[in-house]
């Protein structure tokens, strides 16, 4: 083969090689760039619904981008975990700033809460809503539940009661009582540590713990009540009231009545 020739199949190639480089360029670009899928403008619309909806039911007390002010703390980084556990157990939105906000029935779609909850999270990261194999109890054995009851003995029960019944806290707030409490608000709650309640961060309980504490207290609230009076399942400290109060206030009555009524008296 002479050089000129050579020359000439060359100078053919050049422009299928520039067609082939654009090619390659092109499929690779469209590997790297983010994808716009419908799932991300449906995201952009959850969110953008989420922001309607915060700028006029939770952006008086919570200010325009969660930033806080004196009516209610910054939501910047408490995640979407702490949205959907405020509004999903009826604390959120507030009807006035005040010591412990109450529970009330709840205000909101999922959905609604959803698409806040997506919205408030874009503030800054923090806990994501749980998937439902993160807290749904099932399949434990009763050696885990039994330790789910170790734990919550451990970090729960000074406030909330040996059983989760419930306490009373300083400056007449109170530790609720757990037993209608859904699994997905017991991880939330545990994970975002509302109001004078501890955060627990997953270096303290892991989700296997969470899932056992979980586990230990569907069983707690199924417990069937073997007659007389629960007395919030506190052990002995109500119980002792109960009977100072019954039976030394009953003595005291009795005493009284016999002082007033009987035959020493007449
Ligand atoms: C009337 C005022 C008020 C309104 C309205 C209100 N909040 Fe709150 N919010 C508060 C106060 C006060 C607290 C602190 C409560 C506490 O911990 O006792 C709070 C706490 C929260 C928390 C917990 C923050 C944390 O540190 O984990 C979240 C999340 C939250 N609010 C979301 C919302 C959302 C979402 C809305 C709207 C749907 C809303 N709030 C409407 C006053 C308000
Ligand atoms: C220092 C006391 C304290 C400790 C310890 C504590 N809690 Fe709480 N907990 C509270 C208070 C107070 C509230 C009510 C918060 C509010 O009303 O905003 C609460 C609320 C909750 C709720 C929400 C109940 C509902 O129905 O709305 C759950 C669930 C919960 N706690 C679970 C736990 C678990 C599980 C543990 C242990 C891992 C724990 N708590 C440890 C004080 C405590």
């Amino acid at each position: 083969m002479n050089t000129e020739s050579k020359r000439r199949r060359k100078s053919l190639a050049r422009p299928w090689l520039l067609v082939l480089a654009l090619l390659v360029v092109g499929v690779a670009y469209s590997a790297v760039i983010p994808q716009t899928s419908s799932a991300d403008t449906e995201m952009t619309q959850q969110i953008a619904e989420g922001k309607a909806l915060f700028d006029v039911s939770c952006s008086s007390c919570h200010g325009l981008n969660g930033e806080g002010q004196t009516t209610g703390p910054s939501l910047i980084g408490v995640g979407a975990a702490s949205v959907d556990f405020q509004m999903g157990t009826g604390r959120m939105p507030a009807a006035r700033a005040e010591a412990q906000i109450p529970v009330r029935e709840v205000q909101y779609s999922q959905e609604q809460i959803d698409a806040v909850a997506a919205y408030v999270a874009t503030f800054g990261p923090g806990p994501a809503v749980p998937e439902a194999s993160q807290y749904e109890p099932e399949g434990l054995s009763e050696e885990e539940i039994a330790r789910g009851g170790a734990l919550f003995r451990a970090n729960c029960s000074a406030c909330h009661g040996i059983v989760g019944g419930g306490g009373a806290m300083p400056e007449g707030k109170q530790a609720p009582s757990l037993a209608d409490t859904e699994n997905v608000h017991i991880y939330e709650a545990i994970r975002t540590g509302p109001q004078q309640m501890p955060m627990f961060s997953k270096d303290v309980l892991e989700d296997e713990d969470v899932r056992q504490i979980i586990g230990y207290l569907n069983e707690a609230s199924e417990q069937p009540q073997y007659g007389g009076l629960g007395m919030g399942n506190n052990g002995p400290v109500s119980e002792g009231l109960w009977i100072f109060l019954l039976g030394i206030g009953g003595l005291s009555l009795v005493a009284f009545w016999i002082a007033k009524n009987g035959a020493r008296a007449r």
